[in-house]
């Protein structure tokens, strides 16, 4: 990289900063300093690097020492112990779980293993802020060679033969809507980014974002030439506002370099960047809706045709694509088609990052190659269920996915075995549940969101939603029939027919894959009146097991409507009128006397 005999790479990502990365930083360069070690050793702040659970992260370069769980008051131990003594911090190094064996390169570490990056190759590797780490990382020779040797036509062949598919959730092939948007001839035209990311748990896009905005920004001019557009259009959330400050120095330094602007490598082609932001509604992630917020309208779809491509933002042809899809891009020019398709299943190629979130044990952001098992990424790379509970299921595709169980657990998965299954790639949100969790109860989280989030503009999405929200409420309040299951089925497919958009026509999935895996559970909520993972606080009946009762009086003190009665040392009693369900007496109770069935 430079002149430095060592570097420190530090997570500047927003869950490692959130726990004082920046202050890590400061730390070690004052250390540094102090020992005069500054013309030497660099510290770098990058991207995120995928294992957050175990952040904040320090790599130490070249040596590829990983080190974990990093305070800002172990900088000077790191800095007298390996940069100094050449020795590692065992303290701070990586434990494998299974082995117990601590693993010091994060390349043979069960997280990492089976993880090929493409959208991610820069993260943790670079610093966002400055181009030249990017452009020593083969950034912008892409964008060179697309101006200098290839034609438009043969830039959006190279895309089309890849086999990339939109990784925004349509799983529509790229190339093809690049060809689309190059044949409609127009004065202007527009290549817009989506960064809207709406979806709750997802962070996949904002961490290229902040991670690296170049190849975001390179990709677009690229798109920009095969299409034949001068301008782009970066829509992001007003919630992002690390990668919203680490794209304007991006776009600033790109400019200075005449990487973006007039005259691009000399060759006359003209293509700059502006950013646009949203203020946070999910439904402004779909396309329609985002040009709509562009122009200043309410963020509400319209029917297609016209696609965005034949006319987008103020009416002209625009190309819309999301950031992965965008930060693939330059690596597909770079290493070929042939190499892109040689990655993946037959029908979807090339990698897919996911945000895995839930009850797993590593939380964190994965890049792994399409065809990859759930199996394997819960288990391998997520390192299986958090504090050894039994799998449940895994929603896929985020708030309008499905939930999957143990016999998906081997599907490949790509965007066409996810739907066939049930569920949907979506943009990579991977929710993982554990034996704890209600499946009717998710059922209604997920749609309580798409309520919320509805823009309201047609009536299936907007009143039918909110009457399978007000079903599933009535069923975990013991109220539901088995009729009311056959209603949700109904209204569902209804909603899903009937639907405007994208968010209309795939928020029922959850009730609809929860119905189809998980019957037994809705028929013991509207039968039996129970919720067998005991989370329904309205099924829940409280009482006390009389021969474990010995009469200590706590469970009647905590009890907050004084619903249990009894002598001290003698048996307590709880009166079902009066009890609230709250837990309390469940809790205080040290003998195991309070049942809950
Ligand atoms: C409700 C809804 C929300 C969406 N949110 C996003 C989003 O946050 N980011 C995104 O890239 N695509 C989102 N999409 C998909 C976009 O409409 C569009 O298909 C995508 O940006 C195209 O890019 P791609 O071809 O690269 O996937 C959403 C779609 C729907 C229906
Ligand atoms: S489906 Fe829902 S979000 Fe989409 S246009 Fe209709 S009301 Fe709006
Ligand atoms: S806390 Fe337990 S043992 Fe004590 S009175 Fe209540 S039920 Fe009985
Ligand atoms: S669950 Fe709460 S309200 Fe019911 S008896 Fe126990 S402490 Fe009282
Ligand atoms: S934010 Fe630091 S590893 Fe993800």
């Amino acid at each position: 990289m430079s002149k430095y005999k060592m570097h420190l790479l530090v997570c500047g990502g927003t869950g490692c900063r959130a726990s004082e990365s920046d202050l890590i930083v400061e730390n070690l360069k004052k250390e540094l300093e102090e020992k005069g070690l500054q013309n030497e050793v660099q510290v770098i702040m990058t991207g995120c690097f995928g294992f957050c659970e175990k952040g904040p992260i320090v790599k130490v370069m070249p040596d590829n020492t990983f080190y974990t769980q990093v305070k800002p008051e172990d900088a000077p131990l790191i800095v007298a112990e390996h940069v100094i003594k050449g020795r590692r911090v065992q303290r701070l190094l990586y434990v494998d779980p299974a082995a117990k064996k601590e693993v010091t390169d994060s390349r043979h570490m069960g997280f990492y293993r089976k993880q090929i990056r493409i959208a991610l190759r820069n993260c943790g590797f670079i610093n966002p802020e400055n181009i030249d780490e990017y452009i020593a990382r083969d950034g912008y020779s892409a964008l060179g060679k697309c101006l200098t040797e290839l034609k438009p036509a043969e830039v959006v062949d190279t895309v089309k033969k890849s086999g990339m598919r939109g990784r925004g959730g349509g799983g529509f092939s790229t190339g093809l809507k690049w060809e689309i948007a190059a044949r409609n001839q127009a004065d202007q035209k527009y290549v817009v980014c989506n960064a809207d990311e709406g979806d709750p748990g997802a962070f996949m896009d904002r961490s290229v974002l902040e991670g690296d905005p170049h190849s975001v920004l390179e990709a677009m001019a690229i798109c920009g030439y095969a299409i034949g557009a001068t301008k782009g259009l970066i829509y992001i959330r007003a919630e992002y506002p690390l990668a919203i400050q680490r794209l304007k120095v991006a776009i600033k330094q790109a400019r200075e370099y005449g990487l973006l602007g007039n005259s691009i490598f000399g060759t006359g082609f003209d293509f700059d960047i502006e950013m646009r932001y949203g203020a946070g509604a999910f439904v402004c992630g779909e396309e329609t809706a985002l040009i709509h917020s562009m122009e200043g309208l309410r963020g509400e779809p319209t029917n297609k045709p016209p696609f965005p491509a034949e006319s987008g933002f103020l009416g002209k042809p625009t190309n819309v694509n999301n950031v992965e899809t965008l930060a693939s891009i330059p690596v597909i020019i770079n290493k070929g088609w042939e190499w892109f398709a040689s990655i993946g299943t037959e029908k979807s190629k090339g990698t897919k990052v996911f945000a895995l979130a839930g009850k797993i044990n590593n939380v964190g952001l994965i890049e792994v190659p399409m065809g990859t098992t759930l199996r394997e990424i819960i288990f391998e790379i997520g390192g299986g269920i958090k504090n050894g509970k039994k799998f449940k299921a895994v929603q896929t595709g985020g708030p309008s996915g499905g939930c999957l169980t143990e016999k998906h657990l081997d599907v490949p998965i790509d965007f066409d075995n996810l739907i066939a299954a049930g569920s949907m790639m979506g943009s990579g949100g991977m929710i993982v549940m554990d034996e704890d969790d209600c499946m009717v109860s998710i059922a209604k989280f997920f749609l309580e969101f798409t309520v919320e989030e509805s823009c309201g503009k047609c009536a299936p999405c907007r009143i039918g939603n909110k009457r399978l929200h007000e079903l599933l409420t009535h069923i975990t309040k013991g109220n539901g029939s088995l009729a009311d299951l056959d209603r949700l089925k109904n209204m569902s497919l209804v909603i899903k027919d009937t639907s405007l958009c994208g968010l209309g026509q795939s928020s029922p999935n959850p009730v609809l894959s929860t119905l189809t895996n998980f019957m037994d559970e809705y028929v013991a909520h509207v039968t039996d009146k129970k919720c067998p993972a005991g989370q329904c606080r309205d099924l829940m009946r409280y009482s006390i097991i009389f021969d474990k009762c010995v009469g200590c009086t706590a469970c009647a003190r905590a009890c907050p409507v004084n619903a249990i009665t009894g002598e001290r040392k003698e048996v307590h009693f709880i009166d079902q009128e009066k009890c609230i369900k709250c837990g309390a007496c469940f809790e205080k109770c040290k003998f195991s006397a309070v049942l809950i069935s």
